[in-house]
């Protein structure tokens, strides 16, 4: 078969809504995309990490303090989850995890920004893992079985990390006039930074045509990002909570919620490394890769003495 009737024949099976295994006939170009999107994901969980891991120490008792120990330990898990699934395709973890150490790596912009109170660890959980949850239960039907799967056991962890994270912001929102200017606070920060996780606008997306052609992606980032406006709003009302966006109003021809202006050059400026975090997020993670070396060799010592 030559290779047009073979990309014919794989379209045809993308088409009929067929799951695509790793050891499926795929063309190049279907198993880049899927390392580059498996990849990213799986640095952003990683470096999803540092963030909250900042206030773990400083959580105000212990129930807060042992769910965002879960959640924190849940988004490692994802990342080796994610990890292992580019690995299907032959990727070793290692050369992924060097390319993020080098700096050669992207990851979701999101996590380049600052938690300055503990208001945004609530609203991180609400809104960041939020829109995790509307892109991943999409890309829980990609065509690609070992991301699919993966994203079906990471969104029912998603569910818990955003019930945990609407209740900081609910009991703050209901708490003293600290509280509730500090919330309101990290939702001013955090909202436009939540909505750019969807990627550029459509007209801007190099990736989405082909990603959606071959049912990676099954809706557009645009469309996404829509769906996470118009379930996030009603929540924001019901603990009397304000969006920052003037332009926010509900539309009653299409019945979704129109929104202003997202700043794309901040988007650009802080995908291509000028965040507040970007340097101290890569300076951390090299750090705990350093000091971490003692832990790999031990278990590496370790098999090789207990091999059979
Ligand atoms: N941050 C950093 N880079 C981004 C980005 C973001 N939020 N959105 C897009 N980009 C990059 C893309 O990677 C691409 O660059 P590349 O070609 O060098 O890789 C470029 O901007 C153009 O964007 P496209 O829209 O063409 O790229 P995609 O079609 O890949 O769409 C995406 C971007 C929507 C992020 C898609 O890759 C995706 O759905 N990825 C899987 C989900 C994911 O990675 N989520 C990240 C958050 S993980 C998380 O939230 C953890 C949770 O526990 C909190």
């Amino acid at each position: 078969m030559s290779e047009e009737q073979k990309l014919q024949e794989f379209q045809k099976r993308i088409d009929a809504g067929e799951i695509i295994e790793p050891k499926d006939w795929m063309p190049e170009k279907y198993k880049k995309q899927l390392v580059r999107m498996m990849s990213q994901h799986a640095h952003s969980e990683i470096v999803g990490m540092l963030p909250e891991g900042n206030w773990i120490t400083r959580a105000p008792n212990l129930r807060r303090k042992m769910a965002l120990i879960a959640k924190v330990q849940d988004e490692a898990g994802h990342g080796l989850y994610i990890y292992s699934a580019t690995e299907s395709f032959g990727v070793s973890r290692q050369e992924l995890i060097d390319q993020l150490l080098e700096g050669k790596a992207k990851y979701s912009s999101i996590f380049n920004y600052p938690t300055l109170t503990w208001a945004d660890i609530g609203v991180i959980g609400w809104l960041v893992d939020g829109a995790a949850i509307v892109n991943q239960t999409m890309l829980a039907k990609s065509s690609f079985g070992p991301y699919a799967r993966a994203m079906i056991r990471i969104c029912k962890e998603e569910n818990f990390h955003k019930k945990q994270g609407f209740e900081i912001v609910a009991t703050l929102a209901d708490g003293t006039d600290e509280q509730k200017t500090m919330v309101q606070d990290a939702v001013n920060r955090w909202w436009q930074p939540s909505l750019m996780m969807f990627g550029p606008p459509d007209n801007d997306s190099p990736n989405s045509a082909e990603l959606m052609r071959w049912k990676v992606k099954l809706q557009s980032n645009d469309d996404l990002r829509q769906r996470f406006v118009d379930l996030t709003v009603p929540q924001a009302k019901a603990v009397n909570l304000t969006l920052p966006d003037p332009d926010l109003k509900f539309n009653e021809e299409t019945g979704h919620w129109d929104f202003g202006k997202i700043d794309w050059d901040e988007f650009w400026r802080v995908v291509k490394g000028s965040g507040q975090m970007n340097k101290a997020r890569l300076k951390a993670r090299r750090d705990a890769h350093k000091n971490g070396a003692w832990v790999r060799e031990a278990a590496e010592a370790y098999a090789a003495k207990h091999k059979n």
